[in-house]
Parts: C-alpha cells; sequence; structure tokens
C-alpha cells in the first residue's frame, strides 16, 4: 500500500502550489496512449489556458474480434495485438489532429491499473515519444482518466461524486481535485459489467455481454424475482455474485430456454442492477453531503461503459432530479475505454506540474484512494 500511496501523497502536497500556477497556464496539447485492457488507443487533447479542454483526434482500435470467441479478454493476446496496433493508431492520432509532434507539450499513457503486458507496451512508447521529443511523461492512473474524464466533456468542476462502472471497476468516489479522491463504496466480489458479462454467457449470448443483456431487455418483461444484494446497506458497497447465482438457478429451472425467457430473463436482471445502483449511489450521495457540507457542487458523474446503459442511467436520472444533483453523463465513447481521458488526466497532470520521471513503473493494481479500508470480503480489485 506505501509504495502506491507516496505518489498520491506528493500530489496532494503539490496541489496548493499548483492551484496558483494553474490561472496563468498557456494551452497545452498532450498525446495519450491508453493499452490497459482491449482497446489499443492514442489522442490528442489541448486544455485551454481557461481549464476547458478540446478533443484534436481520438482514435481507439478495438480488439474486440480477437477475444470473442474465448468469451473475455485473454492478457497474452491484448499485449501482441497493442504491439501491433500502436504505432499506426498514434500516427493516425497526429495525423487527424494535423499537429506534428513538435506540437506536443506532453505525453501521457495509462500506467495501471489493467493487464502488465499491455500497459508496459503503452508505457514504454510514451516514454520513449516522451524522451525523444525532450518533453514532460505522465503516468496515468486509468481510473483517474475516468474519473476526471467529466471535466473535458461537460467542463464540470471540482468537487462530484463518481459512479465509475465498468468491466473491470464498481466505485463510489468523491473527487474532489486532481489526486484527490476519496473512496466511499466499492464491489465485494463482481464488478457491474462483469455481471453484466457473465450474465450474458450464462444464457448463451456473446461477449461483451452489457449491451447485449439491454438489447434482450428491450424486448422483455422484469417479471422474474430476482434478489437486491446489499440494498440499505450503510455503506455504499456493492455485492453482485449472489444475483449471477441467483439468476442462473432462475435460467436453469425453466430450461431449455425460449427466446421471450431469455428476455424476460434480461429484463429482471437489469431491474435488479439497476435498484441496487440507485440504493448504493442515494447512500454515497448522503455521506458526499455529510462530508463536504450543504453548500458543496451536487453532481454526480457516471463514467466506465456500463454507463452505456440506458435503464441505468434513466434510473440514475431519476435518483439525481429527486436530490437536487446535476447528472453528467460523458457520451458512451468517452465513457468507454479510450485515450482522450488519459490525455486529458495527462493534460490536468501537466497543468499543475504533476510529472513523472521514466522509472515509473506499470501497475496492475493502483487504488485511486490508497487510504480506503478494505471492504469486508471485497476482492483484490483496485
Ligand atoms: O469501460 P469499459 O469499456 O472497459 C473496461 O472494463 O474498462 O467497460 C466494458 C464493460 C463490459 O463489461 C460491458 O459488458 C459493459 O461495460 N457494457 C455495458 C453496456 N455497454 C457496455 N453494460 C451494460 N449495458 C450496456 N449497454
Ligand atoms: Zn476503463
Amino acid at each position: 500500500m506505501d509504495a502506491f500511496a507516496a505518489p498520491f501523497n506528493l500530489l496532494a502536497d503539490r496541489i496548493e502550489r499548483s492551484m496558483t500556477e494553474r490561472a496563468n497556464t498557456s494551452p497545452l496539447t498532450v498525446l495519450g496512449i491508453e493499452t490497459s485492457c482491449d482497446e489499443t488507443a492514442a489522442s490528442v487533447v489541448r486544455r485551454h489556458a481557461d481549464g476547458s479542454g478540446e478533443i484534436l483526434s481520438n482514435v481507439v482500435r478495438s480488439q474486440l474480434d480477437l477475444h470473442a470467441a474465448y468469451g473475455g479478454v485473454v492478457p497474452e493476446i491484448a499485449a501482441r495485438a497493442h504491439v501491433d496496433l500502436l504505432d499506426p493508431a498514434i500516427k493516425q492520432a497526429m495525423a487527424d489532429a494535423g499537429l506534428g509532434f513538435e506540437a506536443i507539450d506532453g505525453v501521457a499513457a495509462a500506467a495501471g491499473p489493467g493487464l502488465i503486458g499491455g500497459l508496459i507496451v503503452g508505457l514504454t512508447t510514451a516514454k520513449a515519444i516522451a524522451l525523444g521529443l525532450g518533453k514532460p511523461f505522465m503516468a496515468v492512473n486509468h481510473l483517474e482518466a475516468h474519473a476526471l474524464s467529466a471535466g473535458l466533456t461537460d467542463g464540470l468542476g471540482f468537487p462530484y461524486l463518481l459512479l465509475l462502472v465498468s468491466g473491470g471497476h464498481t466505485q463510489l468516489l468523491i473527487v474532489k481535485e486532481v489526486g484527490a479522491y476519496e473512496r466511499l463504496g466499492t464491489t465485494l466480489d463482481d464488478a457491474l459489467g462483469e455481471a453484466f458479462d457473465k450474465a450474458a454467457k450464462l444464457l448463451g449470448l456473446p461477449y461483451p455481454g452489457g449491451p447485449e443483456v439491454e438489447r434482450h431487455a428491450a424486448r422483455g418483461k422484469p417479471t422474474i424475482k430476482l434478489p437486491r444484494p446489499m440494498l440499505g446497506r450503510p455503506e455504499p458497497h456493492f455485492s453482485l455474485a449472489g444475483l449471477k447465482t441467483a439468476l442462473r438457478h432462475e435460467a436453469m429451472k425453466r430450461a431449455p430456454l425460449d427466446p421471450q425467457t431469455i428476455d424476460d430473463l434480461c429484463a429482471s436482471f437489469q431491474e435488479a442492477v439497476a435498484d441496487v445502483v440507485r440504493d448504493r449511489t442515494g447512500r454515497a450521495m448522503d455521506i458526499y453531503q455529510e462530508r463536504l457540507g450543504a453548500d458543496a457542487q451536487r453532481a454526480l458523474v457516471v463514467a466506465g461503459g456500463v454507463a452505456a446503459n440506458g435503464r441505468l442511467t434513466a434510473a440514475l436520472e431519476d435518483l439525481a432530479a429527486a436530490r437536487g444533483f446535476r447528472l453528467a453523463v460523458p457520451p458512451p465513447a468517452l465513457c468507454t475505454d479510450n485515450a482522450a481521458m488519459i490525455a486529458w488526466a495527462g493534460a490536468e497532470r501537466l497543468a499543475r506540474g504533476l510529472t513523472d520521471n521514466l522509472e515509473a513503473p506499470a501497475r496492475a493494481r493502483w487504488p485511486l484512494d490508497p487510504e480506503a479500508p478494505p471492504a469486508l470480503g471485497a476482492g483484490v480489485k483496485a
């Protein structure tokens, strides 16, 4: 933990100094690289002196077809594909931005958390470009990039409550400033996207399961009774493994499954997830207001691939309206893994003088809030 804590403590120390620097920063153009999972992505983003952001290019090469046959991401295949895809993606990002490398003020890469082989590919490439250009390098926490993307897409200032829901992560966090995060809740077992993927798999639907489940749910009725794990618990943690098991039992009872039953199972599962997400996020809103006081900006940001789910965002819209929170959901292309968010997080850090040296390691795990007490029964996911 200590090794993880150090960079964030440093960040916190530097924030105050950087806040004064921020006012007179000139525009910063940053190349960002993302290789933490199965998307090979490169993007150029400009951060203007007023703190607003502009995406100059955003290239994402998905490896989905390489992994689909295995029902999930195969780390070794992903790492090799990043080696093949990254250089052309960077060239494309520079060409789309209409810039030469001399126009770049800094280079950022996702340094974790993620699959270590892929991270090393992106990180090494970014370091080499930064070294060659003699420009600063930023090792970006992939979760921090998700957390900060609402600043780029919605111009949202700090603080805000973040619900981060992807294939690998399910967290509720207070985002106080760049580098200052307080984790309120996490999952004790599966991530939300992972639960969608597993639900789809057990119903015989292809990977990635989230969009499939949503598509089938739209044709079904939520008539099958499923549990709502953790509902009403004081700490805004999640647990999804039991819901998945209950879905398996209901599916087995009805086997062989006809198309209507599959649709109904999907609708019932999605409804249970929506209830859990609404309840857990509502609880996090209570804590957010307790911690920051009644005058703090009331804003909820939803990020990560699962934010593409219309039923979930509708449930969160209701909740936000009822609680007087502004809801910001970055567009789907910026919710799922992309390099614009990495470039933006890099630019935000560069504007505050938060650069890294070329020894910055790739990290399979890298919690945003190293101080957060471990959730009882929680697995090892960051
Ligand atoms: O953020 P992301 O692209 O990658 C990471 O996991 O970091 O998220 C992918 C996850 C997958 O588990 C996928 O099934 C889920 O997001 N997902 C969805 C939807 N679209 C993507 N889950 C539910 N409903 C969707 N429409
Ligand atoms: Zn992600």
